[in-house]
């Protein structure tokens, strides 16, 4: 279910992101379309060290999958439109993902605590809380560390 995402992927990748329900469980802020542009092109498909995998279901743009560098951890995101939510597509795409897309380990993802579904999907994908990782940003929203993978 997962190919390489594709320059012609943005414009439906950019509507999922600012899809205000899926942002809010997320804490993300969604970017306007320039600014989001800018980060795909540059910071993702221009990065040969970065992972992007576009997820198809029923020949249809559902999300993506990433995975990045930053200082010593590889960390991974993932993003699936709403229309798609409940019926198991993020935990495939994710363990299809960690299985043939990324073999580094560890690989790490920030989770706020209170996105139940995001949290679920780790945990079902063999990814365990890293003890003592709450912190609270400025925002007041409190994340957690996921790892898969030791140490
Ligand atoms: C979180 C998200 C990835 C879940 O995607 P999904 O395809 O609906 O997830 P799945 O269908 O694979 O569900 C996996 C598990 O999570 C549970 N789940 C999914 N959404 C949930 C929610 N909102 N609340 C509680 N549990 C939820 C499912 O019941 C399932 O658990 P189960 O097998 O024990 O029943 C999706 O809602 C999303 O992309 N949200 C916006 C962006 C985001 O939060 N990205 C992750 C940032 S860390």
């Amino acid at each position: 279910m997962l190919r390489e995402t594709e320059e012609g992927d943005l414009p439906a990748l950019y509507e999922h992101q600012r899809d205000p329900e899926a942002a809010r469980m997320a804490a993300f802020t969604p970017r306007d379309l320039p600014a989001f542009l800018h980060h795909w092109r540059t910071r993702i498909l221009g990065d040969p060290r970065v992972r992007a995998r576009t997820i198809v279901v029923d020949e249809r743009i559902a999300g993506f999958v990433s995975s990045w560098t930053q200082g010593e951890a590889r960390l991974i995101a993932y993003w699936v439109a709403r229309e798609h939510w409940g019926r198991g597509v993020a935990t495939a795409a994710l363990a299809e993902f960690v299985e043939r897309v990324d073999p580094m380990r560890p690989l790490d993802a920030f989770v706020a605590t209170s996105n139940h579904g995001s949290v679920r999907v780790l945990e079902k994908c063999g990814f365990g809380l890293v003890a003592g990782s709450a912190e609270t940003g400025p925002d007041g929203v409190e994340e957690v560390r996921y790892r898969l993978g030791s140490p």
